[in-house]
């Protein structure tokens, strides 16, 4: 049966090929990005899309995600899976020479984003008893990256909401995990390493494909859990403490 999933950071990298990937599955998708740039590289890139919208949000601010949810209950009926994959990698710098700007921003598009995504969608699942939420933090998430403090802090936090809302939805069949991709050849991998280094990484579209299995319940993962996928492998799943 056709799933109606929301992707956050849709329109290329990671986001993009889950898009595509649940397209090809019969699924709706609603994509999310913050600006419109990369949308008609995303639509040359999937052969059919007559089961996408895309919409521009910022994330980061209440009143859009807001607007956002206010349009989605027009649109559909149910909402199955949402994925909260939208990310700033930003520059390589040492934690003193973080503004406070840049250290916000980090927190602000990577965790808080996912925070108010899972705030307003929540209801919306618990009234239905049933979804799952797929929170995609990374490798820095499970153990910090010199450098890259904003980030890593900010994707140490996705694995704490996870486990959150996995431990306050046990009465409802709502299943929450964690995603932790190692590096992936994008943009964003990029602008942080180089060309060259982003080259060498996995492929979104392998990542992707695990993510489907998750969805599809092929991965069996209990809620709360994180899943590492690394050097085109899984190379670890952590269930989280009860205590
Ligand atoms: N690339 C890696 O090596 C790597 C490794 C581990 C984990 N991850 C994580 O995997 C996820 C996907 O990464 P990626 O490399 O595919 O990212 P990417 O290519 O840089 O794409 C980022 C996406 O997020 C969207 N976005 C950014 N800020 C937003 C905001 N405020 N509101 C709405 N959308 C926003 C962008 O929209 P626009 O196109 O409009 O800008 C774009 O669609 C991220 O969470 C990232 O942290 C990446």
């Amino acid at each position: 049966m056709s799933r109606t999933v929301i992707i956050t950071g849709a329109s290329r990298g990671l986001g993009l090929s889950l898009t595509r990937r649940f397209l090809q599955a019969g699924d709706r998708v609603f994509g999310i990005s913050k600006t419109q740039q990369y949308w008609k590289s995303a639509l040359a890139t999937i052969p059919d899309h007559k089961n996408l919208s895309f919409h521009v949000l910022d994330l980061t601010k209440e009143s859009q995600v807001l607007k956002f949810v206010r349009i989605f209950k027009v649109k559909a009926s149910r909402i199955d899976i949402l994925i909260n994959n939208a990310g700033y990698g930003g520059r390589l710098m040492r934690t003193e020479d973080h503004s406070l700007n840049e250290f916000e921003r980090h927190l602000s598009v990577n965790l808080i984003s996912a925070f108010l995504m899972c705030k307003y969608f929540i209801p919306i699942f618990r009234s239905q008893k049933q979804g799952m939420i797929l929170n995609i933090s990374s490798m820095a998430g499970k153990r910090a990256v010199p450098n890259l403090a904003g980030y890593s802090v900010s994707k140490f936090g996705i694995l704490a909401l996870t486990q959150a809302i996995a431990k306050e939805n046990t009465d409802v069949d709502l299943k929450c995990v964690t995603v932790c991709p190692g590096g992936m050849n994008t943009q964003m991998r990029s602008d942080l390493f180089g060309e060259e280094d982003a080259v060498k990484q996995q492929s979104t579209d392998f990542v992707a494909d695990k993510i489907i299995k998750i969805a599809d319940g092929e991965i069996p993962l209990a809620s709360g859990s994180d899943i590492v996928i690394r050097h085109n492998k899984i190379t670890a799943v952590e269930v989280p403490p009860n205590s």
